[in-house]
């Protein structure tokens, strides 16, 4: 059998916000309840203002990490944001979706330190 190879992504990235919401009176709360449906529209207008044709948002369901809600996770690199504010997310995106860069504030998993 040859090996064979990936095709290249089809997106260069992909921005997945859980926008999932529980009743009010449910313990483990929701992303939607702390307010992430707005931030994702805000989100969407910055990234189709600036043109990025190469990075999709969508919404999710539960990602199944309430309590640092509300969460986005960004592909490929897989790196998990909790937000919630509309400068949290310009922050997000100029630093991350357009340069490159991570913002470690925002990062549910701290990277680890270089030796
Ligand atoms: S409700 Fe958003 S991660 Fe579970």
């Amino acid at each position: 059998m040859s090996p064979t190879v990936d095709p290249p992504p089809y997106f260069r990235l992909h921005v997945f916000i859980c926008t999932n919401r529980r009743p009010d009176d449910n313990p483990r709360g929701s992303c939607a309840q702390r307010g992430s449906e707005p931030l994702r529209e805000h989100l969407k207008d910055a990234q189709k203002r600036l043109g990025l044709k190469d990075v999709r948002v969508n919404s999710a369901g539960c990602l199944d990490r309430c309590g640092a809600g509300p969460v986005m996770v960004i592909y490929p690199e897989g790196i998990w944001y909790g937000f919630s504010t509309v400068a949290d997310i310009d922050e997000i995106l100029d630093t991350h979706i357009v340069k490159g860069g991570r913002v470690e504030r925002l990062m549910v998993d701290k990277p680890a330190k270089a030796e």
